[in-house]
């Protein structure tokens, strides 16, 4: 009998067919999140689970699921599982590292780029018809927006996706600053970035991209006093987690002038509404879809069923992250 996997989405149809050959597998079909009590319910037979970041994995659902010995993350972050839980009674977590990186990096670049340039602004203004009800064919003073060319960036985060996004910095001829737990010599050597405390990045960079995971210790590490220290002109770039950010401080700094805008794809919580902050000219928002290319979600969907592949021959799954 082939062991059983339940989906709690409609990830990619290649990782769902690579799946089919090894597993009996259920697809949660809905568009909307699954509920908690069904999640809870579908469990119960379970060897092999695939949650997205939106599922909170806890003590609760491994008591609902007695066969579970595999949880697979479609994401590269698993803030959402606890993973020292499932290490304690001896389930596998795994996530989707690399494949969705380039994708992620890229969304950090659109995000700072529209952001410097207030294209979203632009874009409103030309569709909307107000350009033309101007009557005003080019203002040298319309639009001005951030250079970004040989200007600083300041990375907070220097894995797989800072440092992609330090790759492509380097084609803007920028100065690269980062900030992380450790030094990265050779990523510093690769990439010609240099290694600041986090104040002192704060304090010295145009662009700063926040590309940490969310832990203990980076939950709103940029708060009020570290929003303060950025400069006027500087533009904040959140492709990480929302709650690595103090909204609160955030919202003041950027209505008060403190930093020059924002380009956010991920919030305290998601979905997320906030009129104070959507009333804001210079940010730029997205709905969490740093990832959302189609190889990158393929990748990921084909990641996952490599993880439960190995999982089901007795192997250690590629991308575990139990420590
Ligand atoms: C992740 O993978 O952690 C992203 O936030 C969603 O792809």
């Amino acid at each position: 009998m082939k062991p059983k996997v339940f989906i709690t989405r409609a990830i990619p149809e290649n990782g769902i067919a690579i799946l089919k050959e090894h597993f009996e597998v259920e697809v949660w079909p809905e568009e909307r999140e699954i509920p908690r009590e069904v999640l809870l319910e579908k469990v119960r037979d379970v060897d092999a689970l695939v949650t997205m970041l939106s599922e909170r994995i806890d003590s609760e659902v491994f008591d609902a699921a007695p066969r579970l010995r595999i949880v697979a993350n479609y994401a590269v972050g698993y803030d959402n599982i606890d993973v020292e839980e499932a290490t304690r009674r001896g389930i596998y977590v795994t996530n989707t590292p690399d494949v969705l990186t380039d994708a992620t990096a890229d969304f950090a670049w659109t995000l700072l780029l529209a952001t410097a340039r207030g294209l979203i602004e632009a874009d409103n203004f030309t569709r909307s018809g107000e350009w033309k009800r101007r009557g005003i064919a080019w203002h040298p003073r319309w639009f001005l927006g951030y250079d970004v060319y040989g200007k600083t960036i300041g990375i907070v985060g220097f894995g797989r996706i800072g440092q992609a996004v330090a790759r492509r910095a380097r084609g803007f001829g920028m100065r690269i600053l980062y900030y992380s737990r450790s030094r990265k010599p050779d990523a510093e050597k690769e990439l010609g970035a240099e290694f600041k405390p986090l104040d002192e990045l704060l304090r010295e960079s145009d662009f700063v991209v926040l590309a940490v995971p969310l832990t203990k210790e980076t939950q709103y590490m940029i708060n009020e006093e570290r929003l303060r220290l950025m400069k006027k002109t500087a533009i904040l770039v959140n492709i990480a987690r929302g709650k690595v950010v103090d909204t609160k401080a955030l919202i003041k700094a950027l209505k008060e002038g403190w930093i020059a805008g924002a380009g956010l794809d991920v919030y305290e919580e998601e979905p997320y509404y906030n009129e104070e902050l959507f009333s804001l000219k210079n940010v730029v928002l997205a709905p969490h879809i740093g990832s959302a290319t189609y190889g990158a979600r393929e990748g990921m969907a084909e990641l996952v069923a490599r993880n439960l592949i190995a999982f089901k021959n007795g192997e250690v799954p590629p991308t575990l992250v139990n420590k």
